[in-house]
């Protein structure tokens, strides 16, 4: 008897199981999904609305009887009763949430169909023969949706290792794959479309004084603002586009600054930068020796313009150029100067022992720079194809605010100037880069301009400033 009644119970059991598992896919899912929906601003309000809208007007007009009635759907009309007739009021408002919340759990179930076989097809199993378990999926913006799985106490590096068959599975396109290792959890960031590639320099004169392009999202153009970002750090292996991203933003500051000065550092022998020498406002230093003459005449500069802006009770560069020209004590010009260093490595480290010497001078100097050159517009762009902290001093990493990591050959060279491994797992895109500053952290493909479009645009500058 005892046998039979603990049958009965886990009976009972399954049932319960089944009927709240039936509740789940029908009911809750769908709410999840409108709740997701609202929250991340990607529920599609038309759909929800709309038969909603239109199912109230035939209630308030009296057709809904006869509209059923064609359609054959009379049994959705509500029998006698008050309580009935709310309830088919409430039921029908909603309908078009219910539409869409039940078209996203179809998609999602979908996914969850799909990854399983993803899983197996890539060895995604942990030595018990468990897969990862899909746990939810939802937008995070317009174009990118998380998803969270349970890692099933795989290793990350497994994940990303599945990451192209995943995307092809899948049909999307994966920005991110991280762990959450106390919640024993992965998110995986896509979207169903590509980043660009092939982005150009379109209208330099639309960017605005003191602004670059940083380049193009999925979403939008990132336009940097030196007056928010002073200063840069570019890093990446060889081939990935520092130089070339360097040149657009030279190219761009020059010209749509007249007044802005440039030291542009090229310790690739000046090779990058010639197209810039002869220039007026430009200074392009070839070597450490003469990088060093220019850094310690910049020392200068801040020294005198902190002192300029004491003078003129001003605390920063910005508020100095609003004062009116009668009321400045100073009457020597205070002008932003860029200084923009590729292949920073060189000059911070040295073979032999007075090019030590040399290297600490220089990092005495950049740090300094770095530290205080924002309040007397003095901005600093430096490049290095080796982010650590041999090549780049700490302490002048911390003061360069906005990162951009083009792809780097492993996930410690990515540690060091992200504090992540995103900039190891990039595509072999060239332009393709991290970019990163305290308040986002996004993929994005820099503008391409070539050298022959540089010259171009440089000479048309000169003709015009010539004529004029
Ligand atoms: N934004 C871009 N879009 C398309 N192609 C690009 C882009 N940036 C760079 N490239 C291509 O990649 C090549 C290498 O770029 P670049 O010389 O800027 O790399 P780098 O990071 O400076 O390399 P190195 O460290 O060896 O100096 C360019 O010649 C160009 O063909
Ligand atoms: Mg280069």
């Amino acid at each position: 008897m005892e046998k039979q009644n603990r049958y009965v119970s886990s009976l009972s059991n399954i049932d319960l199981n089944k009927a709240w598992d039936m509740f789940v896919a029908l009911v809750s899912r769908p709410v999840i999904e409108v709740f997701h929906g609202i929250t991340s601003k990607s529920i599609d309000w038309f759909v929800c609305l709309v038969p909603g809208c239109l199912f109230n007007i035939l209630v308030l007009t009296k057709l809904d009887a006869p509209f059923f009635g064609i359609l054959k759907l009379d049994w959705l009309l509500p029998p006698a009763g008050m309580w009935t007739y709310f309830t088919y009021c409430i039921a029908g408002a909603v309908s078009g949430f219910a539409i869409w919340g039940s078209w996203q759990t179809i998609l999602h179930n979908q996914v969850s169909r799909k990854l399983t076989d993803v899983f197996q097809t890539s060895g995604l199993k942990n030595s018990i023969g468990k897969l990862p378990a899909f746990i939810f999926d939802k937008p995070i913006d317009e174009f990118t949706r998380k998803m969270r799985l349970s890692r099933a106490n795989l290793p990350l590096s497994q994940f990303i290792a599945a990451k192209e068959n995943l995307e092809s599975a899948l049909q999307v396109y994966i920005d991110e794959i991280k762990e959450d290792r106390e919640r024993g959890t992965v998110d995986i960031i896509y979207a169903g479309s590509a980043i660009p590639t092939g982005v150009k320099l379109a209208d330099i004169a639309e960017i605005g004084k003191c602004r670059f392009l940083i380049g193009e999202t999925r979403a939008r153009k990132i336009i940097a603002d030196l007056r928010e970002t002073p200063h840069f750090l570019v890093g990446g292996q060889s081939g990935g586009g520092k130089s070339t991203f360097l040149r657009q933003i030279i190219t761009t500051l020059y010209l749509n600054n007249p007044k802005f000065e440039f030291v542009l550092i090229d310790l690739k022998g000046g090779l990058e930068f010639q197209i810039f020498e002869n220039m007026e406002r430009m200074n392009v230093v070839p070597n450490t020796s003469g990088a060093l003459e220019f850094m310690e005449r910049l020392d200068e500069t801040l020294q005198s313009r902190m002192a300029i802006l004491k003078q003129n009770e001003c605390k920063d560069i910005d508020a100095f150029l609003k004062l009116p020209a009668e009321k400045r004590t100073a009457s020597c010009a205070v002008n932003r100067t860029v200084v923009v260093i590729d292949e920073a490595a060189e000059l911070f480290m040295a073979s032999d022992k007075s090019g030590a010497n040399d290297a600490q001078r220089a990092k005495r100097l950049v740090i300094k720079l770095a530290a205080q050159g924002r309040a007397v517009g003095i901005h600093l762009i430096i490049a290095t194809q080796r982010p650590d902290v041999k090549a780049v001093d700490g302490q002048i990493k911390a003061n360069l605010s906005g990162i951009v990591a083009f792809q780097m050959p492993n996930m410690h060279s990515s540690q060091t100037i992200l504090d992540n491994s995103r900039a190891a797992h990039l595509p072999k895109v060239p332009g393709r880069c991290i970019w990163k500053t305290s308040l986002e952290q996004t993929e994005v493909q820099t503008p391409f301009l070539t050298v022959e479009e540089t010259s171009n645009l440089l000479k048309s500058k000169k003709e015009n400033s010539d004529e004029a």
